[in-house]
C-alpha cells in the first residue's frame, strides 16, 4: 500500500496516537487514534469516497471540515457520514456511498436517545470565536454548553502553522495549532462548560431550543434550551466552475492544509494552486514544506492578491506565479491526472492558444471563503448580502446580537476576517450575553464598550482589514435600529 504520511517536517512533529485497525470494504486499514477516517484512508492511497447521485461521478476530499458532501460514506451502517470529521475507531466498518442512501439504512438512528438540557448559554462552534466566548462566559459564572461538529476543538486554528501577529492578549507570537491546544486545555478546567464534540447543531426551534445531533460512537439527539445562544460556525471555501472540477484531487486549499498540517498526510505529489491571496501563497509554501512539488500558482487578476513577503518566499523556492491565468480544465479518469491553465485578457476572456498542460495530481482552489450562515437563516434572522463580508450574513448590533433576540453571531460566520477578530467578536458576544443573563456587572459593560471601541476604531483601521470593516459596517446597527428591524421596519 502507498504511504502518504509525512514523517519529517520543518515545523511540525507528528506524534501519532495508538495504532487502530478498521475495515474499508473488505480491507483492513491500519490507522492512528486521532486521525479522521478520511485522513487514514487518504494516507494509504484512497482518493474516491463517494459517487454522485445522478451520473455516478467520483467524489474525493474537498473541504475536510464537514462543510460539503464530497466524502459522505457509510460508517457501521450509518449513511451520510462525513468521514472527514469522523474519527477512526477500532473495528468500525466503512464503505463508500454510491449516490443517495436508502432511508432504511438510517434505521439504526431511530432508537437514538433524546436528552434535554437547559443552560444559560449555548455556544455553537469550537473555533477561536466559540472557545473565547465559552471561556469568558464561564469565567463570569454562566453555565455553558459548547457543541462542535468536529471531534477536535479549535476550528481552523488546528491547521495553522504560522505565528500570529499582534499583541500577546491575542496570542501574538504563538502558532495557530498551539493556540488551539491552549484554549482546549483551558476549556477543560471549567466544570461549568459542558462540551459535546461530534455535535452538529441541526436546527433552531421555538423558545430558543436548538437540536444537536451528536454523531459517532455514542449518538444522541440533544435538545438544548438556552437562555442565550452564540453561533460561531465559521466559513466554507468557495468552489470554482471549470471542466472536471468534480474530480478527486481538486480540493479546497484549506482541505489540503488540514491533511498536511493536522494529520500529517501529504495531499499529493505535484500541485497547481489557483488564487494568489495570502491563503493561496501560504498553502504553496506549506506544500513545499510537506514535500509536494508546486508546478505553478495561477491568478486571474493582473497582480498578486496576498502579501509581497509570502509571494517572494515561494518565488525564491522556484514556484512560478502566473498572473492573468486561471484553470480551465482538470482531466483524469478517477482522479486528477492533468490540469490545463490558460491566459486571460483584461476583460477576463480566455486567450486562445495560450493553454498550458501541467502534469499534476492536485488542484487547490483558493479563491476565498463564504460565511456559514445557514443556522441564522433557518432561525429567521434578517440577513444581507455583503460582498466585502464574503456573502450572506446576519444583521447584528454592536454587541453582536442578531434580529432573533438572544441569538448572537461571532467570527467568520459574521463575515470573513481572521482569527484575532474572531476572538474579539466572541468575547463581545459573550459579554453581551452575560448582560442579558443578568450576570454582568458594570465591569462587564465597561469591558464590552472598550472592546467594541478597540475593534472598530483601532484594530479594523489597519489598511489590510479595511475592506472587512466596510463590509461589517453595512450590517451593524444600534439597539434602537434593531428594535425597528425586529418589527419589520428595515432601514
Ligand atoms: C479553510 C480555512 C483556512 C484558513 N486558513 C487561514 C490561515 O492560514 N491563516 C489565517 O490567519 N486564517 C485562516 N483562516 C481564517 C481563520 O482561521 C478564521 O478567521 C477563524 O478560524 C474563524 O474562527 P471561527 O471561530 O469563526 O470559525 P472556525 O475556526 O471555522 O470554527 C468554527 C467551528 O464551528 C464548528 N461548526 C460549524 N458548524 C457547526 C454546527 N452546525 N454545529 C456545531 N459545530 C459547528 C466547526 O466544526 C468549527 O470547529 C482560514 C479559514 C478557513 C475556513
Ligand atoms: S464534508 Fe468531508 S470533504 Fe467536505
Amino acid at each position: 500500500m502507498p504511504d502518504y504520511r509525512i514523517y519529517e517536517h520543518p515545523i511540525l512533529d507528528f506524534r501519532r496516537g495508538r495504532r487502530v485497525k478498521f475495515y474499508y470494504r473488505d480491507k483492513v486499514i491500519e490507522a492512528y487514534e486521532g486521525e479522521s477516517i478520511l485522513a487514514a484512508l487518504y494516507a494509504v492511497g484512497y482518493r474516491v469516497f463517494n459517487r454522485s447521485p445522478k451520473l455516478g461521478l467520483p467524489r474525493g476530499a474537498y473541504c475536510m471540515i464537514g462543510k460539503c458532501s464530497s466524502c459522505l460514506s457509510i460508517v457501521d451502517g450509518v449513511p451520510n457520514t462525513r468521514i472527514c470529521i469522523e474519527p477512526v475507531r477500532e473495528g468500525i466498518h466503512v464503505e463508500p456511498q454510491e449516490g443517495l442512501a436508502d432511508i432504511r439504512m438510517a434505521r439504526k438512528q431511530e432508537n437514538v436517545e433524546t436528552v434535554k438540557v437547559e443552560t444559560d448559554l449555548l455556544v455553537v462552534g469550537g473555533g477561536p470565536a466559540g472557545l473565547k466566548a465559552a471561556l469568558v462566559a464561564a469565567e463570569h459564572g454562566a453555565d455553558v454548553v459548547l457543541v462542535n461538529d468536529h471531534y477536535v476543538l479549535g476550528g481552523q486554528l488546528v491547521k495553522q502553522t504560522h505565528k500570529f501577529f499582534g499583541s500577546r492578549d491575542y496570542f501574538g507570537g504563538t502558532r495557530g495549532f498551539r493556540i488551539a491546544e491552549i484554549l482546549s486545555k483551558k476549556i477543560k478546567e471549567y466544570n461549568n462548560i459542558h462540551v459535546y464534540t461530534n455535535g452538529f447543531a441541526y436546527g433552531y426551534f421555538k423558545d430558543g431550543v436548538v437540536g444537536v445531533a451528536v454523531h459517532g460512537e455514542h449518538p444522541l439527539n440533544l435538545l438544548v434550551k438556552a437562555k442565550t445562544i452564540i453561533a460561531a460556525l465559521g466559513a466554507a471555501e468557495k468552489g470554482l466552475d471549470f471542466e472536471g472540477n468534480y474530480l478527486p484531487g481538486v480540493m479546497g486549499a484549506g482541505g489540503a492544509q488540514t491533511l498536511m498540517n493536522q494529520y500529517g498526510v501529504r495531499p499529493g505529489d505535484r500541485a497547481v494552486v489557483v488564487g494568489s491571496g495570502n491563503v493561496g501563497l501560504i498553502i504553496a509554501y506549506q506544500l513545499l514544506q510537506a514535500g509536494v512539488k508546486v508546478e505553478a500558482l495561477a491568478e486571474i487578476l493582473p497582480r498578486i492578491g496576498g502579501w509581497f513577503v509570502h509571494a517572494a518566499k515561494i518565488r525564491r523556492l522556484g514556484v512560478k506565479i502566473l498572473t492573468r491565468h486561471s484553470i480551465v480544465r482538470a482531466a483524469g479518469l478517477e482522479r486528477v491526472e492533468k490540469a490545463v491553465l490558460q491566459a486571460y485578457d483584461e476583460h477576463f476572456r480566455p486567450i486562445p492558444g495560450t493553454e498550458k498542460e501541467l502534469d499534476v495530481d492536485l488542484v487547490l482552489i483558493s479563491i476565498g471563503l463564504q460565511p456559514d450562515t445557514k443556522f441564522f437563516a433557518q432561525a429567521g434572522a434578517v440577513m444581507k448580502w455583503v460582498p466585502e463580508a464574503g456573502g450572506l450574513v446576519p444583521i447584528r448590533t454592536w454587541g453582536q446580537e442578531t434580529s432573533v433576540e438572544n441569538l448572537f453571531v461571532a467570527g467568520d460566520a459574521s463575515g470573513i476576517e481572521e482569527a484575532t477578530t474572531a476572538f474579539i467578536e466572541g468575547e463581545i458576544a459573550a459579554l453581551s450575553a452575560l448582560l442579558k443573563l443578568g450576570l454582568g456587572s458594570k465591569e462587564v459593560e465597561e469591558r464590552r464598550g472598550k472592546l467594541i471601541d478597540f475593534l472598530w476604531n483601532e484594530y479594523r483601521m489597519a489598511p489590510v482589514v479595511r475592506r472587512a470593516r466596510e463590509g461589517k459596517l453595512k450590517v451593524t446597527v444600534s439597539e434602537e435600529e434593531m428594535k425597528k428591524i425586529r418589527v419589520g421596519e428595515y432601514p
